[in-house]
């Protein structure tokens, strides 16, 4: 599993800690910033934690500003990506059984390095349960409107 990890200026500070959490359990990161010097807007970073993604460069992404909200909101603008912004335990580990989410959005002004980190090792230890959820998994992916795309 290779990550890529992105921040706006709220979010650098959290993305550091977690950052340690990943290199601790020997998970490889690509780090797109911000490195802290100055205010950086959050769909710019998104978009360069998605295009790896896209790119196959990572498989799964972290990103971090101040409530998770814009970071999810802008990589779910991407094809293929699945961005969830959970502020609980449960939510986190739905999101990974399933939706299959690949992209872990969190607000560093919604919670403390502990939960956060707490949130990243649920999404990390989930597997996807398949099954049942494939199916509308690839609805999501399609982009398509369900109600006229019919069954995949
Ligand atoms: C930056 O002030 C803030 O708007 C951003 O970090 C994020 O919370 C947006 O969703």
């Amino acid at each position: 599993m290779k990550f890529a990890v992105g921040a706006d200026h709220a979010g650098v500070e959290l993305k550091n800690q977690l950052g340690e959490v990943l290199r601790a359990r020997g998970i490889e990161f690509v780090d797109f910033g911000a490195d802290g010097s100055g205010s950086v807007d959050y769909p710019d970073k998104a978009a360069q934690v998605a295009r790896a993604l896209a790119a196959g460069e990572a498989d799964r992404g972290l990103l971090v500003c101040g409530t998770g909200v814009g970071m999810a909101m802008s990589a779910n603008r991407f094809a293929g990506v699945r961005a969830v912004n959970p502020t609980d335990s449960f939510t986190a580990r739905m999101s990974r059984a399933h939706n299959d989410a690949n992209v872990l959005a969190l607000g560093a002004r919604v919670l403390g390095a502990g939960q956060a980190t707490e949130l990243l090792e649920v999404f990390l230890d989930t597997p996807f349960d398949g099954d049942r959820h494939t199916a509308r998994v690839a609805k999501i992916d399609s982009g398509a409107d369900p109600a006229t795309a019919g069954s995949p």
